[in-house]
């Protein structure tokens, strides 16, 4: 296979042909950041914190789709490639549910993570902030759409890996959300519980059932569950 260098922040690199602008600055121990992108499974371009400086190039580039090609001067840290990740990641946070303390992947999230690594101490942008059903009909996992960031792994691995398919993206915009068919709950459509969408979401908006959850669903009335924002709500009500 033809062999390609590069230079990346001034370092050189050469790798065959095909490989991607981040795949070839991580061979060289260079960090971008990445939150949507799962290697050879989910490669979408979606959440933008991947962007770097191709040389020449008007826009910035997402590192996780730009084929590397002879000669490409790239730089990963400019004061550009900075700002415009802090922004795109206020975003996505303005729009994502921040109740971190009470958060499963507090501590163990890939966007709480960035927002500390990119020094993110509030969000400029206000959000749409709509409120989500919480989906806690299936007996073994919750749906918390209101903390998705639509990075998409969970439908990469659903239908690509496992083969099962039973998430998807709907509307588009503001009210693109991720899903099973036709807005249903995870309990009302094939899922085989194979854990895969759980392990591969970066934030909390997939998660297992707990035990607490579990003497709801036998003590409480489990439709009320869908019907508001939080599980602690449904709860006290
Ligand atoms: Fe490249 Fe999300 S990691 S766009």
């Amino acid at each position: 296979m033809k062999e390609i260098t590069i230079t990346i922040d001034g370092q050189r690199v050469t790798v065959p042909e095909g490989t991607t602008v981040l795949e070839a600055a991580r061979k060289i121990n260079i960090d971008i950041p990445t939150l949507c992108y799962l290697k050879d499974i989910n490669e979408i371009g979606a959440c933008r914190m991947c962007v770097v400086e191709v040389k020449g190039a008007r826009t910035l580039q997402a590192s996780c789709v730009y084929p590397v090609t002879e000669g490409l001067e790239i730089s990963t840290t400019s004061s550009r490639v900075r700002k415009a990740r802090k922004v795109n990641l206020e975003l996505i946070l303005s729009n994502h549910n921040r109740e971190c303390l009470t958060c499963v992947r507090s501590e163990n999230c890939e966007l709480q993570r960035l927002s500390k690594d990119l020094n993110v101490k509030e969000v400029s942008f206000q959000g749409q902030n709509d409120v989500f059903p919480l989906d806690t009909l299936s007996p073994s996992m919750v749906r918390d759409q209101s903390k998705c960031i639509l990075c998409k792994r969970c439908i990469s691995v659903c239908h690509d890996v496992q083969g099962v398919g039973v998430l998807g993206a709907a509307n588009r915009g503001f009210d693109t959300k991720i899903e099973p068919v036709f807005d249903k709950s995870i309990n009302d459509v094939a899922c085989i519980y194979c854990g895969q969408c759980i392990v591969n979401c970066p934030v909390g908006a997939l998660k297992e059932k707990d035990e607490i959850d579990k003497v709801w669903d036998v003590i409480g009335d489990p439709k009320k569950h869908v019907l508001v924002q939080t599980a602690p709500a449904v709860r006290a009500a």
